[in-house]
């Protein structure tokens, strides 16, 4: 399995590791059938996402996911931190191995999952969120390393 320099950069030294003590939101995801977890804290003031950071125990790919996705939303919109999507998240990694895709889907359904209670908390609707799952394995399949 061949992963990019930024993939190992992002896993070797991730970005925004830790906790948001006032975090206007706070998202946790799993994926039962690989036993990942991903927390996302995100600091929103007045509608920009001030802050990102995050706390993951899974694979390598999950680490550089989520460390891309807090950089990737740092400074956004809501709006357009609604546009971050896995794809985009893979994009910006320079691509993932066909195996390792479901991780970068944790962390899209991480940062939605602290969208959603930053929403929740201050009675607000985004537009085209929808309620986070705890656990994304239920929805997707995970295809068998080679
Ligand atoms: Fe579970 Fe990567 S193997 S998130």
């Amino acid at each position: 399995m061949q992963y990019s320099e930024k993939v190992m950069d992002h896993f070797m030294n991730p970005r925004n590791v830790g906790e948001i003590e006032d975090a206007s939101g706070v998202g946790t995801v799993g994926n039962a059938k690989c036993g990942d977890i991903m927390k996302v804290y995100l600091k929103i003031e007045n509608g920009i996402v001030e802050d990102a950071k995050f706390k993951t125990f899974g694979c390598g790919a999950a680490v550089a996911t989520s460390s891309m996705a807090t950089e990737l939303i740092k400074g956004k919109t809501i709006e357009e931190a609604m546009k971050i999507t896995n794809k985009a998240v893979m994009e910006a990694l320079d691509g993932l191995p066909p195996v390792k895709v479901h991780c970068s889907c944790l962390a899209e359904e991480a940062l939605h999952a602290a969208l959603w209670d930053y929403a929740e908390k201050n009675g607000i609707v985004i537009e085209g969120l929808e309620k986070p799952v705890e656990d994304i394995g239920e929805h997707e399949e995970i295809p068998e390393e080679e």
